[in-house]
């Protein structure tokens, strides 16, 4: 008879499947300086996407973890392995960080089968943020594709708890189907209560054809862009990025106002492994996100 053993159970000892040892040496080689951290709560959002609710343990490290909108942690499931996920909530709640998991592969595949109470392992936060700071007193459009909504909602709560600070704010989401939106249970809040003018389209409308049917550029058709005082932030595949770029540079806004945020493979998440670098450049450090006008520069970026 033969026994199929599910690829991760192959990296996990017989005791750690069950109560993993956070302070394993092996386990801390890879988390220098990261946090000791609960799962406490878990929310399915899609078949493939589930949010993480991630508590440090200690409330001194928990206090003191402070992140801005845009950057990523290297999440660790001991035993496993450690994979780089943005972080999709407020920068000032300090009970918890929201992670939203994509199953795709080995870690987040094992990601997705555990149970709240699990300890993971947290280093961070890493990378470049967006530009809020630079942002205010302007208006911003903010384009996601797929899982890219993921990463725009810490400028979402940003914008919200700063609000006189900025001008309108546009969301433009594309998703392939209806079934594929993420936080869509949040957009009447958004709305109403953020005053965000949120504008979405599918690829695929389905039976139903509700709502608006095509792909994220032709969302340039119900907006105006006023391109001497707007910022835009774009994330998505990087297919998505030149078509929506070369749309907002013909509206006239200038590519060093146009923000996107790139994904490479990552491993020490700190500039050591060369794992994630276009060229010279490290998107561990360097990035994630960059302006349009540095990632144009950059060979290979997109
Ligand atoms: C800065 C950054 C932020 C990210 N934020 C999120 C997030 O918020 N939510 C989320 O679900 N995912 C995010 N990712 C992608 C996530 O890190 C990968 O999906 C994850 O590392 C896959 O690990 P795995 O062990 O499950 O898959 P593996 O078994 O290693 O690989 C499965 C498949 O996924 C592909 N893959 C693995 N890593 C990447 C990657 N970085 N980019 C593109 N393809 C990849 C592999 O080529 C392979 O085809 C982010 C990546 C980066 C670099
Ligand atoms: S992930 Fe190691 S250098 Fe960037």
């Amino acid at each position: 008879m033969s026994l199929k053993i599910p690829r991760y159970d192959i990296n996990l000892e017989p005791s750690m499947s069950k109560h993993p040892d956070f302070n394993r040496k092996s386990i801390l080689m890879h988390t220098q300086s990261g946090f000791k951290s609960e799962i406490i709560a878990i929310v399915p959002l899609t078949a493939h996407e589930k949010l993480f609710h991630i508590r440090i343990c200690d409330p001194c490290e928990r206090e003191n973890f402070a992140f801005l909108p845009g950057q990523f942690v290297m999440l660790e499931l001991p035993g496993c392995g450690e994979v780089p996920i943005s972080i999709s909530s407020s920068s000032s709640n300090k009970e918890f960080i929201a992670l939203c998991i994509r199953k795709v592969g080995k870690v987040t595949g094992m990601l997705h089968r555990l149970k709240p109470g699990t300890i993971v392992g947290i280093r961070g936060p890493f990378g470049t943020h967006f530009p809020m700071e630079k942002m205010v007193g302007h208006n911003i459009l903010l384009i996601a594709g797929g899982l890219g909504i993921v990463p725009l909602r810490s400028p979402i709560y940003w914008v919200n708890e700063h609000r006189s600070d900025y001008g309108d704010i546009t969301v433009m989401y594309g998703a392939k189907e209806p079934g594929q939106i993420l936080f869509g249970y949040q957009f009447e809040e958004w709305r109403r209560i953020y005053g965000l003018n949120i504008l979405t389209i599918v690829q695929n409308a389905g039976k139903g054809r509700q709502g608006k049917e095509g792909i994220i550029t032709d969302l340039f058709d119900d907006i105006d862009i006023d391109s001497d005082n707007t910022f835009a932030v774009v994330c998505g595949p990087p297919v998505m990025f030149k078509f929506v770029c070369a749309h907002l540079s013909k509206s006239g806004l200038p590519r060093q106002r146009m923000f996107v945020s790139l994904e490479r493979r990552m491993h020490c998440g700190m500039g050591k492994c060369c794992r994630c670098n276009v060229g010279s450049t490290f998107t561990c450090l360097d990035g994630p996100v960059f302006d349009y006008w540095t990632v144009m520069n950059l060979k290979e970026a997109i």
